[in-house]
């Protein structure tokens, strides 16, 4: 079974491929209306969300399929203490592909453990968020015409988002890619997606705590949001909310071609006077994912029926391992922990569910 749950579930052959069905939904739209007549999606929204939920749902119905499910869990059986893998078998019953937002960190993979449908991963906590990704790419596509030779520099909450976590995996693997990290050292990109994917594949990449000095060598910027609902201490939240805030004025600095990218929602990180320059690309790139969005239903159904593409995140049981993440689904339901030694850090080893490093 073809499930996505991180970005390199996907190859980059795979990417361009989905990329290009978008392409063609978006220029025939009419030729794709019945495509999913008679197929049903269901959207498990354990976490709030308006792009993704609501992409996802115009998604389907452009298809011509249908979609059930729900956008709060506390008006399903989960709140009576119901296990994701329990609520996925039930789902089985009812759809063909799943959509899942969980705020536990590899809730989407210890789904795939037991379906018999496609699971999409539509943002687990901090750890991933695939469709946001492609959603990205396409943009960046849309906006600049290649996915090779950028200079992408994430601005905000490095830490935290899901996206930029995501967005870095999958532009590692095209020519010529650097990234420049601009946030503050409580919210600076974790070490191991440093170690794992920087590391892994020779992307040069430099940190910067200010926007302005580094603006004029970026291709896109990709701004993101302090998300107040990660934090513990909200003292630190108050610290850090307001660190990196892009306007008009630091604008000016920028390439002529350049693309400003934000998952959205913004709260004040991008000034609104950004919102009427040609390069904001922010709200284009919500309608893209709605298209995107479209080619992934489409291909995970297509390759449910092919044997040879399958989603294995590998990993054993370790005796005597635990995962520390308080976050990750290995502490909060009955699913058999898996870990792998990391490929990059010699004896390192990680929890497979959330990418959390376990020695
Ligand atoms: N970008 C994104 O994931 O937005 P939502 O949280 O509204 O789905």
């Amino acid at each position: 079974m073809k499930h996505l749950i991180d970005p390199t579930d996907l190859s980059v052959q795979e990417i361009s491929d989905i990329i290009a069905l978008a392409e063609d939904i978006i220029a025939n739209r009419e030729q794709y209306s019945d495509a999913c007549r008679g197929k049903k999606l269901a959207t498990l929204f354990y976490e709030p969300s308006t792009r993704t939920r609501l992409s996802f749902t115009a998604a389907m119905m452009e298809l011509g399929g249908d979609v059930l499910g729900f956008a709060d869990a506390r008006s399903s059986s989960v709140s009576k203490g119901e296990t994701v893998q329990d609520t996925t078998r039930v789902i089985n019953c009812f759809a063909d592909i799943i959509a899942m937002r969980h705020r536990i960190e590899g809730a989407p993979l210890a789904a795939t453990e037991v379906s018999r449908t496609p699971i999409i991963n539509a943002g687990d906590g901090s750890h991933s968020h695939p469709t946001q990704t492609m959603t990205d790419l396409l943009t960046i596509k849309r906006e600049l015409g290649t996915l090779n030779n950028l200079t992408i520099g994430f601005v905000g909450d490095l830490k935290y988002g899901r996206t930029v976590h995501s967005l870095i995996k999958a532009m590692a693997r095209y020519e010529n890619t650097k990234f420049v990290l601009i946030s503050p050292p409580e919210l600076a990109l974790p070490d191991y997606i440093k170690r794992e994917v920087c590391d892994r594949y020779g992307i040069a990449y430099t940190e910067s705590n200010d926007i302005e000095s580094v603006i004029g060598n970026i291709d896109v910027l990709y701004m993101t949001r302090v998300q107040q609902e990660r934090f513990t201490d909200m003292a630190e939240y108050e610290r850090v909310k307001d660190c990196f805030i892009l306007d008009a004025k630091k604008m000016r600095g920028a390439k002529e071609r350049m693309a400003v990218l934000h998952p959205l929602p913004r709260v004040n990180e991008i000034a609104i006077d950004v919102d009427s320059d040609p390069r904001a690309a922010y709200f284009r790139q919500v309608e893209n994912g709605k298209f995107v969005r479209m080619a992934l239903i489409l291909r995970l159904l297509e390759w449910q029926r092919d044997e040879s593409r399958t989603t294995d995140h590998g990993g054993r049981f370790i005796e005597g391992c635990k995962c520390p993440n308080p976050v990750c689904i290995s502490n909060h339901e009955p699913v058999r922990s898996r870990f792998e030694e990391s490929q990059f850090e010699p004896g390192v080893i990680r929890c497979v569910y959330c990418e959390t490093k376990c020695n």
